[in-house]
């Protein structure tokens, strides 16, 4: 959900404003990824940019990546639909028509042979170009030949793409080659994208075409911001909060955006009137974390088997919220470390720890590790 106010996020607006503005001049610099914990805020950046570069007349595609062979067969779904769309606003281009045809052929090629969704875009489906059936081949071959009709039309191709840590290999590749050819080509062809901190790991196995994106990491928000997105909104609706009662609210989220939103709701919740004070703070943080416990925290914690669990309370009592020794786990475990690698390896793929030193893990969720103290052995 966009957030009443998006604070803080200026930087990730300025380099996006950067890049439609490179492009113009025909550059690009290629495409930014983002990474971060849950909650976070990278799916509502994701949305704000992808806005603000269809303001300044690009053409995009959103995919949403999800694990498994039946996200594999999705996501292409996406992305055949989502290219198919792309031509529809390409149809109304007004410079440049007939390379725009040739154009809308080879995206109907395209979307039928990565999906097999034929739309009807009023041109024949190219019989040469983007069919092979080879990802990589299809989509250099769709990006090669978009770039000049959407230059003349100044436009660009951008595709976003979230949860980008659940992307198969294939296709994960298949941007990231077509990314560093357009870098290459100046073809106005970017990709961004968001995904769990699991992501910097996969990108470094990715080697030499990560040089060309941009990679930043969506953190917790400063202290002024996360004040102001709790503050403005309520300000806004005429209603007062006391310093304290505001402190006590930072306090507890940390800066992390799902927990500002979720304490600042249930604080209005809670309020009888308008004025808010540390009283009704704290109770409101108390509805909140509840909350959390309810509808955040077992999200994750429902998916485990009770293996996964020892692994993750052992994770939790020897390094506690930020890295945990994998050696480490295994001694309180009493076993050895390499027997423990099939769980760590299913909890990293569940989305719920990532490991991005070697003999490290950490939680993808911000205080999991309070969470998984407050679940005393009940269910053990
Ligand atoms: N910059 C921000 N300022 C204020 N609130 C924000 C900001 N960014 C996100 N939020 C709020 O935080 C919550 C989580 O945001 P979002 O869904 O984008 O996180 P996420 O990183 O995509 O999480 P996940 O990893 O679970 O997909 C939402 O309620 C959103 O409105
Ligand atoms: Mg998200």
């Amino acid at each position: 959900m966009r957030p009443p106010e998006l604070v803080g996020r200026q930087s990730e607006v300025d380099f996006v404003n950067l890049m439609i503005a490179k492009s113009t001049q025909r550059r690009n610099d290629g495409g930014l990824i983002m990474y971060g914990l849950r909650g976070v805020g990278k799916t509502v950046l994701l949305n704000e940019l992808q806005q603000l570069v269809g303001r300044a007349g690009w053409v995009t595609v959103q995919l949403e990546a999800r694990p498994g062979q039946s996200g594999r067969l999705a996501v292409r779904q996406s992305l055949g639909r989502g290219i198919a769309m792309a031509g529809r606003q390409m149809a109304r281009f007004r410079s440049a028509v007939e390379e725009v045809k040739t154009a809308i052929s080879t995206i109907s090629a395209f979307s039928f042979t990565v999906a097999g969704v034929s739309m009807n875009l009023g041109v024949d489906r190219s019989d040469h170009r983007a069919n092979s059936g080879l990802l990589e081949v299809d989509l250099e071959e769709l990006v090669a030949d978009l770039a000049e009709p959407l230059r003349k039309n100044n436009s660009a191709l951008a595709i976003f793409v979230d949860e980008m840590q659940d992307l198969d290999v294939d296709l994960l590749t298949a941007l990231l080659a077509v990314q560093h050819r357009a870098v290459q080509s100046d073809w106005p062809f970017f990709i961004i994208g968001a995904g769990l901190s699991t992501l910097r790991r996969t990108l470094a196995e990715a080697r030499s075409y990560v040089e060309r994106f941009t990679i930043r990491e969506v953190g917790a928000l400063p202290d002024e911001e996360a004040r102001a997105a709790v503050r403005n909104p309520a300000t806004a609706l005429g209603a007062k909060i006391s310093d304290d009662a505001l402190e006590a609210i930072l306090g507890e989220a940390q800066g992390y955006p799902f927990f500002l939103q979720t304490f600042g709701k249930a604080v209005w919740d809670i309020a009888p009137d308008r004025n808010i004070d540390r009283e009704i703070a704290v109770a409101g943080i108390a509805e909140g974390n509840a909350d959390l416990d309810q509808n955040f925290f077992p999200a994750r914690w429902d998916r485990t088997t009770p293996g996964e669990r020892q692994y993750l309370r052992a994770m939790v009592d020897v390094g506690g919220g930020d890295m945990a020794s994998t050696s480490a786990i295994a001694e309180q475990l009493g076993t050895a470390a390499t027997s423990l690698s099939p769980v760590r390896q299913s909890l990293i793929e569940k989305g719920i720890i990532y490991a991005e030193r070697r003999g490290y893990v950490s939680f993808t969720v911000p205080n999991m590790d309070r969470f998984i103290r407050r679940q005393a052995d009940t269910d053990e």
